[in-house]
């Protein structure tokens, strides 16, 4: 076989047989392959696409290049989630908690990764002592004794996704559903859950930034996750601004335990609680929507999920006694209130520089070694569709210093777009995906 031939092959149009593409993953990935000739095949493939079946090869084929997590030591069906990505995107932190309680096993693998936040990694491990580097059989067992672990993922979780998206990121071939989903699928189904549920986030912070690109993503990994063998289902939801309130480390934390307590942000909580029921659903926990939903209220107002928030970070090194008494974790040094200039409604927020200036902060990473300030962020006020009038706050940031809070501040103000009109307000949840196709919400 020759990589020559595959490369015109797709050139032309047709279709990669199974054997091509394990070819070209396996020679990509151990160096017989060069750069040159797999960017050449890339753009090939974004300009005539991989049907479904090609996509699903492709994305076996990455998963199976590295550590295959084996889960079967842990009984029942095991589910995991996955977000694509957003501003103040809290949910694992709330959902896993939620289904564990009611007796679903997560094992969930979750990454640092690069971005205006940390992930969930950075998150707990905001809560001190929270340790996320567990080893196989500790991850494994304690997943099997108290339905939670997580941990950071594996260096060699597959590695074939791994040179290619850095191949990608530098040829102008990220932007290709096929290859998006099964970048991302590659990874869930080396995680080895039985059932996968996908946040696919859409809007102005959201990797997909309209409805349409986002359902096609979600479709495309519904139908590679099914073709898999696992249940797959796919919720899009808004990311047209901060989910919830808050954008930091602790801070969100902070805003994920007031969830679990019942007197959390309800749009956050709105979008926790659907991708909890299909974690349920899929795991054949609850028979209905109704049944699940009631289960999942039942969780919260028994205490017994924020109690499996707690006891995950117990067993991980954590010290709980910060998650019942939020305050004894102290604040940045700065707490400094943004207050709009004029009065208006809110009518767009551009929650990529939201983002961005959490980043400015010091909340996320640029360069993979920039160290993360767990206490920086920002506590947004204005949403969408809510009137604000002149010196109102609007947000506060939290920071390290009044410098770097005032540069922080004007990215975060020229953020919002106001009008006189009144503006309704956005759905959090738009709908879902699963072998049947979109179903709107
Ligand atoms: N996230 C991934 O993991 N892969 C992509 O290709 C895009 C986003």
């Amino acid at each position: 076989m020759r990589m020559y031939d595959i490369i015109t092959a797709k050139k032309r149009g047709m279709e990669l047989t199974d054997e091509q593409i394990a070819y070209f993953v396996k020679g990509f990935t151990n160096g017989e392959i060069p750069d040159y000739q797999m960017s050449s095949l890339l753009m090939a493939i974004c300009l005539k696409g991989l049907n479904s079946r090609e996509t699903a090869t492709l994305t076996m084929e990455m998963a199976a290049s590295g550590d295959m997590l084996d889960l079967s030591a842990i009984e029942g069906r095991k589910a995991d989630k996955h977000s694509t990505g957003g501003v103040g995107d809290k949910t694992t932190l709330i959902v896993a908690p939620i289904v564990a309680a009611l007796g679903v096993p997560v094992a969930k693998m979750s990454g640092r990764g690069l971005g205006h936040t940390g992930g969930t990694i950075d998150k707990l491990e905001s809560i001190p002592g929270f340790r996320t580097t567990l080893a196989p059989e500790e991850f494994v067992k304690n997943v099997n004794e108290m339905k939670l672990a997580v941990a950071g993922q594996s260096a060699n979780l597959a590695p074939a996704d791994k040179k290619l998206y850095a191949l990608r990121d530098v040829t102008a071939t990220v932007d290709n559903v096929s290859l998006i989903a099964s970048s991302i699928m590659s990874k869930k189904l080396a995680s080895g859950s039985d059932v996968i549920v996908l946040d696919v986030k859409t809007g102005s912070g959201a990797f997909m930034k309209t409805l349409e690109d986002s359902k096609a993503l979600a479709e495309a990994m519904v139908e590679i996750g099914n073709r898999c063998g696992r249940s797959t289902y796919a919720v899009i939801t808004d990311m047209n601004q901060v989910l919830g309130r808050a954008v930091g480390n602790w801070l969100e934390v902070r805003e994920a335990v007031e969830v679990l307590q019942g007197v959390g942000d309800p749009e956050l909580f709105r979008v926790c609680e659907t991708l909890a029921k299909f974690m349920i659903l899929g795991c054949g926990i609850a028979k209905t929507s109704f049944e699940a939903h009631t289960m999942i209220r039942a969780v919260i107002k028994d205490g017994s999920a924020f109690a499996k928030l707690c006891e995950l970070c117990d067993r991980q090194g954590g010290d709980a006694s910060y998650l019942w008494n939020p305050e004894i974790r102290g604040e940045a040094a700065v707490k400094y209130p943004v207050k709009a200039t004029k009065g208006g409604y809110v009518k767009s927020i551009n929650t990529e520089e939201i983002g961005l200036s959490a980043l400015m902060l010091g909340a996320g990473r640029e360069k993979k070694e920039d160290v993360i300030d767990p206490l920086v962020g920002i506590l947004v006020d204005a949403k969408i569709g809510d009137r604000v009038e002149e010196g109102d706050v609007i947000g506060t940031l939290y920071a390290e210093d009044e410098e770097t809070a005032k540069a922080a501040a004007e990215r975060f103000l020229g953020a919002y777009t106001l009008s006189d009109e009144p503006v309704a307000r956005v759905r959090a949840v738009y709908g879902y995906v699963d072998a049947d196709g979109y179903h709107e919400m």
